[in-house]
């Protein structure tokens, strides 16, 4: 279907060589890094923050894509800010106030992203569609890579798009996309794919090979 950006996630990568990851999949064709900050908290597991983010910043040649998996959220955002983000994803589900928190990314001069569970309805969504630039849709249960996409999601994406429809909001899925899955997503009109385990698997020298793959299969 349409052209759609792979966004690997080095949430698979080899966490002691970050850095050379973010290099190594940058020279492999990717134009985005997602960088999955767990707190042991709104999710189980926890992965790094604010520093690794800063420290990481120059090896990523293109968009850092930060996807906040914690809460609070709301006194971290200036510190991805400052670390260097450009997009900060937050939950819908993470806090009371997700249009003040959706205004605080957009005033530390980053893109908002608004990202929800799988359990969660679109409605929310329709009254926050000023305050963002982008729809992260979470098509596993956040919180570790290598899960199978929940099937009931893409039906989810393609009512999301419709909403979206004449904005200039993208749609980014995240989790679980492989080959096999990648077409049903971007036909449902995800214009963004997270890719973990999906684009890392074999290690730095298959990476061009499967980002490739990946956005033929798309
Ligand atoms: C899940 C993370 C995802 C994860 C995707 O909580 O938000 O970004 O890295 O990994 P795969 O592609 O392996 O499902
Ligand atoms: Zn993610």
């Amino acid at each position: 279907s349409h052209a759609v950006t792979i966004c690997p996630s080095i949430l698979a990568g080899d966490f002691a060589a970050l850095g050379a990851e973010c290099r190594a999949l940058g020279e492999a064709g990717a134009d985005w890094i997602h960088v999955d900050v767990m707190d042991g908290h709104f999710v189980p597991n926890i992965t790094f923050g604010p520093q690794m983010c800063a420290a990481l910043r120059p090896h990523v040649t293109g968009v850092m894509d930060v996807h906040l998996m914690i809460a609070p959220v709301d006194p971290y955002i200036d510190a991805f800010a400052k670390a260097g983000a450009d997009v900060i994803t937050a939950h819908l589900e993470a806090g009371p106030h997700v249009h003040r928190t959706l205004q605080a990314i957009r005033g530390a001069g980053c893109k908002a992203g608004l990202a929800i569970n799988p359990g969660t309805g679109i409605e929310a969504v329709g009254h926050l569609l000023d305050d963002i630039d982008l729809l992260c849709v979470m098509t596993v249960n956040p919180g570790f890579g290598g899960q199978s996409l929940i099937p009931a999601m893409v039906e989810k994406v393609r009512a999301l798009k419709a909403l979206t429809a004449g904005r200039p909001i993208r749609i980014q899925v995240d989790g679980g996309v492989t080959l096999r899955t990648a077409r049903s997503v971007a036909a449902a009109g995800a214009d963004l794919l997270v890719a973990g385990s999906a684009v890392l698997q074999g290690g730095p020298a298959a990476y061009a090979r499967n980002i490739a793959a990946l956005r033929d299969a798309a």
